[in-house]
């Protein structure tokens, strides 16, 4: 079968940019930086982008090309052509789960902010104190009933939408469906972003009489001011570290599976560092200045206390739109910005699985989608309804932040001492106009596999033994997280017996070649 290919560099660079491009820019990020050490956050946060997200990005561009010119989209039949040992595949078996479960919860998150986006233009969100905001959002997640919503429908509905967005984009394949998205959504992501950006700078001081230092002056310092205490906890250094893998959607699988559609001499050095580049600047630039600034001129230095992930964007960042002229414009915007940001990953996180049932099994790519589509849709209503009870925490915290660190650390090893650094960087610099200065060739080699080993030993050690035993969780929760776990596993076991059908069948069919010649 021959393989799909993205129909143009620009194309190509906009599909990866919005594969990074995420959720993750706009809430993640701001709200990590201020709560560990504003400016300060930024020293560990550029040190892991220089000797982890950067770095990778070069290995799973590198690694996806190559297994895509040998007809491999995922990491399993990547891994076993770099790594001749029968274990390779199934190693690579997880850069295929990775995606899948977080795209499990990332695509009903992704939903929140359409439903946002069509709540503010019809005006349903004229707040004016906090506990509104709180009431519409736990309504809405169906957390809560109350005055807003009595029941999830809406939020359902929205979806459900969303959801079939999804899954229409994939069936329409690379060029025809992620890259026609992306050539759409990543133009006006970027124009809604500076527009919001605009706004947010020239908000001033809100309230001059009684809060007369409350102005975004002082909430670009308190977002951007170092404070270098925080560089002692070693809590900042893995926050920079992980906020760095899931920003970049670096060991997750979702690059490579993008990298494997590129022509056999496309510049994967330049374009792995325009996509890190265009994500940092969406990340640093237009998301470290839109949500936190606002809020605090609207709030003061309060906002630490109502600044969770989605408390910022979903709770405080609609009363500030509350608050100011044409705000129900300037808040559609901000969802819309962020529905744009969500769907452009929601597709890279289902284009993996997608791809194994293509290339390793000879599934047709509309019955994969579907495939697809039908455990994402069957996986997520226990994300959707069991929200409360710390479901989606559970998987976010194993497949979303540990799991990155987990198989990142496997990956590098791989690529270095088994497929080797020499062999990799020359293949990293086939079709380049650019060299990829030495010093990263040491860097790739010694520094990124220490710094990743070090972090997942450290999160085995700290967090994940925590998590293991289930620490601080209720009583009643306890059910619900133990659910997430049996599927998780049932994912993992899932994951290994298909590698093992789809080599079988490819032996079988390689036999059967062999007799006819
Ligand atoms: N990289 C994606 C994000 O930042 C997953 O949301």
């Amino acid at each position: 079968m021959k393989r799909e290919h993205w129909g143009s560099r620009i194309g190509l660079v906009l599909a990866v940019a919005g594969n990074a491009v995420g959720l993750g820019n706009f809430l993640r990020f701001p709200v990590q930086a201020a709560k560990h050490g504003g400016g300060a956050f930024m020293i560990p946060y550029f040190l892991a982008f220089l000797l982890l997200g950067i770095p990778l990005m070069w290995v799973e561009w590198t690694i996806g090309r190559f297994g895509g010119a040998r007809g491999h989209g995922t990491t399993p039949g990547m891994f076993d052509e770099m790594w001749k040992h029968p274990i390779a595949k199934y190693i690579g078996s997880i850069g295929v789960l990775l995606p899948l479960m977080i795209g499990v919860y990332y695509v009903y998150v992704m939903t929140w902010s359409l439903g946002y986006a069509f709540y503010s233009l019809v005006g349903k969100m004229n707040f004016t104190v906090f506990s509104q905001a709180k009431d519409f959002f736990n309504g809405y997640i169906g957390v809560a009933h109350n005055s807003y919503f009595s029941s999830l429908t809406p939020a359902y509905i929205f979806y459900l939408i969303g959801f079939a967005l999804t899954i229409i984009v994939i069936m329409r394949g690379v060029s025809g469906g992620i890259e026609k998205l992306a050539k759409i959504a990543m133009p006006a992501l970027f124009i809604f972003a500076i527009l919001l950006v605009i706004r947010v700078l020239t908000i001033g001081t809100p309230d001059p009489v009684n809060h007369p230092t409350w102005n975004i002056n002082n909430g670009l310092g308190f977002m951007w001011n170092p404070r270098f205490d925080a560089l002692k906890e070693g809590s900042t250094w893995l926050a920079a570290a992980g906020q760095i893998f899931f920003t970049l959607s670096l060991g997750i699988g979702a690059i490579q599976c993008y990298a494997s559609y590129v022509r056999e001499n496309e510049d994967i050095a330049l374009a792995g560092l325009t996509t890190a580049s265009t994500n940092e600047f969406a990340e640093v630039i237009l998301g470290g200045t839109i949500a936190i600034p606002a809020a605090f001129a609207f709030f003061g230095p309060e906002i630490s206390k109502i600044a969770g992930t989605f408390d910022l964007g979903f709770k405080t960042l609609p009363l500030v739109f509350a608050k100011i002229p044409f705000g129900s414009i300037f808040s559609a915007l901000w969802f819309l910005l962020l529905f744009f940001a969500g769907i452009t990953s929601s597709v890279a996180l289902a284009q993996p699985p997608v791809a194994f049932l293509e290339d390793e099994l000879g599934i047709e790519r509309s019955k994969a989608a579907i495939i697809v589509g039908i455990i994402l849709f069957v996986f997520s209503q226990p994300v959707i309804f069991f929200l409360s009870h710390g479901f989606l925490d559970e998987i976010d915290w194993w497949m979303g932040t540990f799991g990155l660190a987990f198989f990142a650390t496997l990956e590098i090893f791989i690529f270095n001492y088994a497929f080797g650094t020499r062999r990799a960087w020359e293949e990293l610099h086939k079709g380049a106009k650019i060299r990829v200065p030495g010093i990263f060739y040491y860097i790739i080699r010694y520094v990124t596999p220490i710094f990743l080993l070090f972090i997942f030993l450290y999160w085995s050690l700290t967090d994940g033994k925590a998590k293991l035993l289930m620490e601080g969780v209720s009583p009643q929760d306890r059910p619900y997280i133990i659910l997430a776990r049996v599927i998780m596993l049932i994912f993992l076991l899932a994951g290994i017996v298909l590698v093992k059908i789809a080599w079988n069948r490819k032996h079988r069919n390689g036999k059967i070649e062999e007799a006819i010649q």
